[in-house]
Formats: structure tokens, C-alpha cells, sequence
């Protein structure tokens, strides 16, 4: 069975974009897509734990962590679900989505459908920022533009 789901990123500012999500039975999930209006350079993505966007994008919460993890990058052993890492912004401002990922899942209990996507303003320093904050959100910064998870067709 393939599972596929969609969001739709859209911020205050002029950052927007779309990712797909496609899941084959227990394999890999893989991302696909673009986010436009980001300045050149690494910005932090993560799944953040609600799918809730009423007071826009720090609704969202904190990153996915069912297991009480740390923060840390995608290819480390321990941590966030939600932990995707950077995505990279060309001189055209544009970021392409080309992510496969074992932890994350679009199905089961920590389905990360109906929760939220987040594109940050900053580098993901991905745990390794030496401080209390790198261990819980990277030091990302803002949250430039975010979209809930849900079913595509
Ligand atoms: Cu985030
Ligand atoms: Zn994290």
C-alpha cells in the first residue's frame, strides 16, 4: 500500500512552497517539492508537533519528539521525529525538497499526518551548536512559513 500526503507552506512574509510525501508499506518516506522566497543558503525543516496554525505558525508547537529525544540531525541516531534537518535556498531563492527519510512515517501511531510543517529562517545547527537551545530547536530562528501534513489523493 502507498501512503501519500501533501502540505502547503504559506508564512507572513513571501516564503511559500509545497511538499509531497509518498510512503510505500514500512519503507523510507520520501519528500519531493519546492519553497520559493527564501534567502540563499541552509534553512531548518522540521515536522513541529500540532497541526494547529490559529495564532500562524508558532501555533505549530515544538518538533515532533514521541520519545523524548533531543534535537539533533536527521542522520543521528537519536533524535526528534520530527528532525529533517536543513533544506538549501539557490541564488533563485529557491529550495528543491529531495528527502528520504526512515523515522518519520505516515502511518501508525506517530503518523506525522495532521501535524505541521515548519521552513525556518535560519541554519539548523543540528545539536551541535554547543548551548541549551541548539538541543531543542537547532537555533533555526523565525519560522518563515509553515502548512499542515494531510491526506493527498
Ligand atoms: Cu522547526
Ligand atoms: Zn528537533
Amino acid at each position: 500500500m502507498v501512503v501519500k500526503a501533501v502540505c502547503v507552506l504559506k508564512g507572513a512574509g513571501d516564503t511559500s512552497g509545497t511538499v509531497y510525501f509518498e510512503q510505500e508499506g514500512d519503507s523510507a518516506v520520501k519528500l519531493t517539492g519546492e519553497i520559493k522566497g527564501l534567502a540563499p543558503g541552509l534553512h531548518g525543516f522540521h515536522v513541529h508537533a500540532f497541526g494547529d496554525n490559529t495564532n500562524g505558525c508558532v501555533s505549530a508547537g515544538p518538533h515532533f519528539n514521541p520519545h523524548g529525544k533531543d534535537h539533533a540531525g536527521p542522520n543521528d541516531a537519536q533524535r526528534h521525529v520530527g528532525d529533517l534537518g536543513n533544506v538549501t535556498a539557490t541564488d533563485d531563492k529557491v529550495a528543491k525538497i529531495d528527502i528520504t527519510d526512515k523515522i518519520i512515517t505516515l502511518t501508525g501511531q506517530h503518523s506525522i499526518i495532521g501535524r505541521t510543517m515548519v521552513i525556518h529562517e535560519k541554519a539548523d545547527d543540528l545539536g551541535k551548536g554547543g548551548n541549551d537551545e541548539s538541543l531543542k530547536t537547532g537555533n533555526a530562528g523565525a519560522r518563515l512559513a509553515c502548512g499542515v501534513i494531510g491526506i493527498a489523493q
